[in-house]
């Protein structure tokens, strides 16, 4: 039996990855750690919240206090730390909250893993501290060069990046200097169950049914590689069984598309679901494809992000061959999933919808 604490557990990533830690490890106690921050959302815990072996702790990264008396009275011996402001736009918009969560917070938790299992008897299981991280540490790719490896030197471009690429440095730091038993998965876009509509495929699949403009920035050439939420949970998993201490892992899907595209695929997939029941078109009255409409005359392109990165692409072949990680999910299976989930849950989202904080951000996003 582990004792776990998973940080960030109410957010998009934590959320998967607390329900598919528990229903594989049904004797584990896991602890969600979460600051419920905007984009925190209980009810994406709400399936485990019966759970004995479940606990939820609404507590804030930035308070040092907070983070060792739940790692303390816990006794937990693995940390998966998801916890993290996330957001490129909101970063270039106001960065505070980026280098206080991302890496004070992360500071906060190292400090207190290494006070806790310094000198620590020997168990059953051994601590582990694994760090959930991005591809954009490295930067932008130019249309020919190879994808991502770990060995790539990270050149982060917005502030989102930067405090993603200081924590890495910092778990990295306390393995070398510390000795803590640490691992980092840096991931590629991913997508999925309860991820918050400010991400794109979310926010155009919400577009989409309301029958708003899909915005896309600058020409939407702009290439991604999109790895399925649930791809992203086995790729952690496989991290903390068979990582090595010390070592990172890229988690990619081995699926580079421009905007564009995945948009297209959603307004295709938006199509032919309505197409193929009638009740869609009731339930989503001002949806292009309830007015026999295609759904991509809503494509709209607007000024592009500043700083943007052209291409993110991740090569996972150390992942592949050391864990044995394999991003199985097709894309359009996953896109067509991800729509059937946001159909399905539509009180989950429209909570966010009618929550001001989201209504505040979007229309900013719009009168700009
Ligand atoms: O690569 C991993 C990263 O993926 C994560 O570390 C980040 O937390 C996550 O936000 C994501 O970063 P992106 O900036 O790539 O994701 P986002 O969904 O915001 O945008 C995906 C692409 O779509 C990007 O090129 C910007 C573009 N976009 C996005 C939005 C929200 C649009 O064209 N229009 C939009 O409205």
């Amino acid at each position: 039996m582990r004792r776990v604490l998973i940080t960030g557990g109410a957010g998009f990533l934590g959320a998967n990855f607390t329900h598919y830690w528990l229903a594989r490890h049904s004797g584990d106690r896991v602890v969600v750690f979460d600051a419920l921050t905007y984009a925190g959302n209980r009810t994406s815990l709400a399936a485990v919240e019966a759970n004995p072996n479940f606990r939820f702790v609404h507590g804030d990264l930035r308070n040092a206090e907070a983070v060792e008396t739940v790692m303390g009275e816990e006794d937990i011996d693995l940390v998966v730390h998801f916890a993290a402001e996330t957001h490129v736009d909101r970063s270039i918009d106001d960065p505070d909250a980026f280098v206080t969560t991302n890496v004070v917070g992360t500071h906060n938790l190292l400090r207190a893993a290494r006070s806790l299992w310094h000198n620590r008897p020997a168990r059953d299981t051994a601590p582990r501290f694994h760090h959930v991280s991005t591809d954009e540490v490295y930067g932008a790719l130019r249309p020919e060069e190879p994808p991502f490896t770990e060995a790539t030197a990270y050149a982060p471009s917005s502030p989102y990046a930067a405090s993603k690429a200081a924590a890495d440095h910092l778990v990295r730091a306390y393995h070398r200097t510390y000795g803590l038993p640490t691992t980092i998965s840096n991931c590629s876009n991913c997508f999925g169950p309860y991820q918050y509509p400010e991400k794109l495929i979310p926010l155009v699949i919400i577009h989409l049914l309301g029958g708003r403009p899909l915005p896309l920035y600058g020409d939407g050439g702009q290439v991604r590689d999109w790895l399925h939420a649930a791809d992203h949970c086995r790729g952690v998993a496989l991290a903390i069984e068979r990582g090595v201490p010390g070592q990172t892992y890229n988690l990619g899907g081995a699926n580079e598309r421009r905007n564009l595209e995945t948009v297209r695929m959603l307004c295709n997939l938006v199509d032919e679901a309505f197409a193929g029941d009638p009740a869609l078109g009731r339930r989503f009255p001002d949806a292009p494809a309830a007015n026999r409409k295609e759904s991509t005359s809503l494509i709209t392109f607007v000024p592009d992000r500043p700083g943007h990165d052209r291409r993110y692409a991740v090569e996972a072949a150390k992942a592949r061959c050391e864990l044995g990680f394999d991003p199985g999910m097709d894309f359009n299976a996953g896109l067509r999933e991800t729509l059937d989930w946001y159909l399905t849950n539509e009180p989950w989202w429209n909570a966010i919808l009618d929550d001001d904080r989201y209504r505040s951000w979007i229309a900013a996003q719009y009168s700009r």
